[in-house]
């Protein structure tokens, strides 16, 4: 069943204590009863216990926020997919632009990515979109197209029923630049057409696609309230609990 999600991207934000305090004011206001979708954080991985231990006791999941191609050896400063697993990670964020950019990250290395996460039961979370230069030339389509078919559309239907999609224009994030809630629900079809092409109408069906970039509780329901957006990835303003809270609730 397709799931509605919220999950919040602390990139590399917050000290020991803050992270914390944050995630003590996220358990302690997660009802169980009235959660209008899942609540994912992604802190930074020297974080990722810590969010276990709370996730332990309360409704959030723990996500994080890269991983490496490679299941072990050699690799200095690198986190494998199975060190998530053994902490209890259920998703991970795989292809953000910022990796894409300051990392040099490819398709092809997020495709081996996407494999060694699913290998240990970690759920990716698959970036994809556009940059400005690509929207203008109203390219922005094919981008994303060929994002996903080399990066997550060798998965066998098993395997892509495991996977997440979060469509974050380059453009919108940390920039205040929303996509409108037109321009989001437009691509978010278009995804989710590819979906159904490459796999079939169900599995289009079940898949979440998240919105990311500049989403906050101002202008989430809008964007939420949208036929194919399921949830957001969120980043600035996932780092204040009140704010994280109001925008799960915008459902
Ligand atoms: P902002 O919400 O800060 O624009 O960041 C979005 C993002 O990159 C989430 O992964």
């Amino acid at each position: 069943m397709r799931k509605k999600i919220v999950a919040g991207n602390w990139k590399m934000n917050k000290t020991f204590e803050e992270a914390e305090e944050l995630l003590t004011a996220l358990a302690e206001n997660l009802d169980d009863n009235k959660m209008k979708c899942e609540v994912v954080v992604c802190p930074p991985s020297v974080y990722l216990e810590l969010a276990s231990d709370f996730a332990d006791e309360s409704a959030l999941q723990v996500g994080g926020q890269n991983a490496s191609n490679h299941e072990s050896g050699a690799y200095t400063g690198e986190i494998s997919a199975s060190m998530l697993e053994s902490m209890d990670v259920d998703y991970c964020i795989i292809g953000h632009s910022e990796r894409r950019k300051y990392y040099g990250e490819t398709d092809n290395l997020l495709a081996e990515k996407a494999n060694a996460l699913l290998d240990h039961d970690i759920l990716p979370i698959f970036c994809c979109g556009e940059v400005i230069e690509e929207r203008e030339k109203e390219i922005h389509f094919e981008v994303v197209k060929k994002q996903l078919t080399n990066g997550i559309f060798h998965l066998s239907e098993d395997e892509f029923q495991n996977v997440v999609i979060a469509y974050e224009p380059v453009w919108a994030i940390g920039t205040g630049l929303t996509a409108s809630p037109d321009q989001a629900q437009e691509i978010h079809a278009f995804i989710r057409g590819l979906v159904a092409d490459k796999y079939n109408n169900e599995i289009a069906e079940n898949t979440s696609i998240l919105y990311g970039g500049s989403c906050n509780a101002g202008n989430a329901k809008e964007l939420f309230s949208q036929a194919d957006v399921d949830g957001g990835l969120i980043g600035g303003a996932s780092l204040k609990a009140d704010e994280f809270l109001k925008i799960a609730d915008s459902f």
